[in-house]
């Protein structure tokens, strides 16, 4: 199995030139896109693929998949809500099933890999696209710890939120799960940061924002008071989105043997 590249100095590749590159001679077949959300990956997987016959949409939350109904993806989309541990799926019923950004949201994520596995025919393809931990600079430093607060805020407003994985994580999570597969490891880039995101007050303002769903809330003086520590960091190291981990599983195809 390869392993999430180190070399920091390669350059950086996107997460969409990564799938058009594996999927523009690719007939993906079924399609699962799991914990879909707002639907923003399934468009890059959708127009990545050389053809593909039916997209199947699935996440837990009911308000994430109106959200996914009313975005611009494309055409036939059929949304299930089912949570990715225990998938309402017969074993072997996709050709490519992928899962983006949601590792660190599941309650448990080996289990999810693994009911990957057993909905993807022989031969088919898993995708697994996630943020990672990396925090080798000041700014990438300030991002994660952006993002553990945001966490932090969700998970006290219901919405399960945790730390993003580590490289070795993930790599530890998908060499569990696809040992007899043939795995290809990718960092891809991160998206780049607004400039007008990086100045202290537009992020304290957007920061409160986010809190406000928490007004009421015994901690919030505590979490305002960490949002404002959190703004000026960023107003002192700017922030560096973290790159990400893109994997490329192909199932083992089926082995016949003869007598
Ligand atoms: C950050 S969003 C990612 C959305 C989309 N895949 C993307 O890349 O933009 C994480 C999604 O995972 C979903 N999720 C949470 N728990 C899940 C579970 N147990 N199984 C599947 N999806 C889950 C959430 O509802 C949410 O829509």
């Amino acid at each position: 199995m390869h392993s999430i590249p180190e070399d920091r100095a390669a350059p950086a590749v996107s997460e969409f030139a990564l799938l058009r590159s594996r999927l523009r001679n690719h007939d993906c077949g079924r399609v699962l896109d799991l914990g879909c959300g707002d639907g923003r990956f399934l468009r890059l997987l959708a127009s990545a693929c050389r053809r593909y016959s039916r997209i199947t949409a699935v996440d837990p939350d009911k308000d994430a998949l109106d959200e996914g109904r009313r975005a611009a993806l494309p055409r036939g989309v059929r949304f299930v809500q089912a949570a990715g541990e225990l998938l309402p799926f017969s074993d072997s019923v996709f050709e490519t099933v992928a899962l983006a950004d949601a590792l660190h949201h599941v309650r448990d994520p080996l289990r999810v890999l693994r009911e990957l596995r057993r909905v993807v025919a022989p031969g088919g393809l898993v995708i697994v696209s996630e943020v990672l931990r990396v925090a080798e600079s000041n700014a990438e430093a300030t991002a994660v710890r952006l993002h553990h607060f945001k966490a932090r805020v969700d998970a006290r407003t219901g919405i399960r939120h945790r730390r993003t994985v580590s490289p070795a994580e993930l790599q530890q999570l998908v060499s569990a799960v696809f040992a007899d597969d043939e795995v290809r490891v990718y960092r891809g880039s991160p998206p780049a940061a607004p400039a007008a995101e990086q100045g202290r007050y537009a992020h304290a303002r957007r920061l409160r924002r986010y809190l406000r769903a928490l007004r009421h809330d015994p901690r919030y003086p505590i979490l305002r008071a960490v949002a404002e520590t959190l703004a000026g960091r960023v107003a002192l190291t700017g922030y560096t989105p973290a790159p990400r981990g893109v994997i490329f599983v192909r199932k083992r195809p089926q082995r016949f043997y003869s007598r």
